[in-house]
């Protein structure tokens, strides 16, 4: 039987196995070719050490939230919120492993980003998506978001950013 998919928030009260396993696996998804032009403005690497002090610097009150998909106990996507009072609920990164691609994944882990927002009493979930990131424009349409602004020339080859907002 195949094993379900299944997804669990990484936060600061995660053994330090689950962090490490966490850190090695977000620099790998980020790092791939095939997704790290939509999840950097520089075309820099993700060091581990970078990722570090994100996940070692969490505590109770932190804005950041990262949820994980596991399946047979290998994280093979990833998405980071943002709970911001001030700016808003931010999607602000999600990728999943390239094997596992177009297997819903993505659209369960945007799924789970609503409802974490829900549950924490927002109005409205926003992202910003490279305007040739054919995918995730998909995704997020599909999943009612809708495009409101364009911010011109903001990664390193001069790509456009689409703003899309989701109401509550
Ligand atoms: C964008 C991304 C997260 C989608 O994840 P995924 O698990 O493959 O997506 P899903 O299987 O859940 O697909 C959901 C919908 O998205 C759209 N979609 C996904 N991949 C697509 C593709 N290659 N071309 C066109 N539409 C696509 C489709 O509408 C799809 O629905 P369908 O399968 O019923 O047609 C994944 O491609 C990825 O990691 N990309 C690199 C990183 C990235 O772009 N992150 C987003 C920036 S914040």
């Amino acid at each position: 039987m195949e094993k379900k998919l299944e997804i669990v928030e990484l936060n600061y009260k995660s053994s330090d196995k689950d962090k490490g396993r966490y850190i090695r696996a977000h620099t790998e998804i980020w790092n791939n070719p095939e997704n790290h032009k939509y999840l950097s403005f520089t075309g820099q690497p993700f060091s581990d050490s970078m990722l570090e002090e994100w996940i070692y610097g969490l505590n109770k009150d932190s804005q950041m939230r990262y949820f994980t998909a596991i399946k047979t106990d290998i994280v093979i996507g990833i998405i980071v919120l943002k709970a911001d009072v001030l700016n808003g609920f931010e999607i602000c990164g999600l990728g999943i492993k390239p094997n596992f691609k177009r297997q819903g994944i993505g659209n369960q882990l945007v799924q789970k980003a609503i409802a974490d927002a829900k549950n924490s009493n927002y109005r409205a979930i926003q992202t910003l998506v490279y305007a040739d990131n054919l995918p995730m424009l998909m995704l997020t349409i599909k999943n009612g978001f809708q495009p409101y602004r364009i911010d011109i020339n903001q990664r390193y080859d001069g790509a456009n950013i689409v703003a899309l907002k989701k109401q509550l």
